[in-house]
């Protein structure tokens, strides 16, 4: 237990809890960001990752349940689960909508199930030192991911542009919803790897497995949605058109994803200190699809 432990802002502590949802995908053209393949398939490939990799979240706690010592950050952690779980049915059910539309991602997300049910799944370890560094390693790889779905959730939040530019409203529901209820529970990954372990070493190591493994798989798949685009003659991503986007404020900007590196590794990080939750409860008491499906 070598980590400086910063205080949550107990004021931010709500309740967790799943919300039902439902999205009427009927509407929603393959470009749900008017005439920008890019930016559609750069935040598309959201629902090529979040499926299995929310799964493998739900997986790694289950097992790190029993180990919980605190009956407030048990019940955080049940609720994450239940949120997890409804978020990557979400977003498994975009899915069905692409292949009608031409765009069948199933090459793409057989790679991503590998790479979290075998890679990153459980290793037939003997039960002891192996096995539980193997649990903290995941559970420390989690707590890196969700400083990145926090930063996503509250960027999209406040991505008016995509509204300014007529992107499809039930698709940035989908994306709200999510990123507000990423937004609630930012602090409970966290929590919990420092509650298990909290080595600052490990956050390190983790945080660069688990950057370098995001910035890989995401540009991959942008570039399998746009090599696979019925529509798109040529379609090859580049690093300078994600750089432009994010100027533009359609995509999130490199300057704040760059900045958000050192506040993760910062001895005093905590994840209350980053996003709202009074806007992300706002936007979930008025998202038509999360108020459909209750
Ligand atoms: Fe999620
Ligand atoms: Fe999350």
């Amino acid at each position: 237990m070598s980590n400086t432990r910063p205080a949550a802002d107990a004021s931010e502590r709500i309740e967790l809890k799943a919300r039902k949802v439902s999205f009427d995908w009927e509407e929603t053209p393959l470009h749900w960001v008017p005439g920008d393949p890019f930016t559609t398939h750069t935040i598309n490939v959201l629902h090529l990752l979040l499926p299995a990799g929310e799964r493998w979240f739900i997986h790694v706690y289950r097992q790190v349940l029993p180990f919980i010592r605190d009956d407030r950050l048990r019940q955080d952690v049940i609720g994450f689960i239940g949120q997890e779980a409804v978020h990557s049915q979400a977003h498994d059910d975009v899915l069905p909508h692409l292949r009608k539309l031409g765009l069948d991602p199933t090459p793409y997300t057989a790679q991503v199930d590998w790479f979290f049910e075998k890679l990153l799944g459980d290793r037939t370890l003997p039960p002891g030192r192996a096995r539980q560094w193997w649990l903290m390693e995941r559970v420390a790889l989690i707590a890196a991911i969700e400083h990145y779905t926090a930063f996503l959730g509250d960027w999209v939040l406040n991505a008016e542009e995509l509204d300014r530019r007529g992107a499809d409203p039930v698709m940035l529901d989908l994306l709200r919803w999510h990123g507000a209820e990423e937004v609630e529970h930012r602090s409970v990954a966290f929590e919990l790897f420092l509650h298990v372990d909290g080595g600052y070493r490990r956050r390190v190591r983790t945080w660069a497995a688990a950057f370098s493994a995001l910035v890989f798989l995401w540009q991959r798949g942008v570039r399998f949605f746009m090599e696979n685009d019925p529509t798109l003659l040529a379609g090859k991503p580049s690093m300078s058109q994600f750089v432009r986007k994010g100027r533009e404020g359609v995509l999130p900007s490199t300057p704040d994803m760059l900045r958000s590196i050192p506040r993760y590794l910062s001895r005093a990080y905590h994840p209350s200190q980053e996003g709202c939750t009074a806007q992300a409860v706002a936007y979930l008491a008025s998202s038509p699809g999360a108020r459909g499906g209750s």
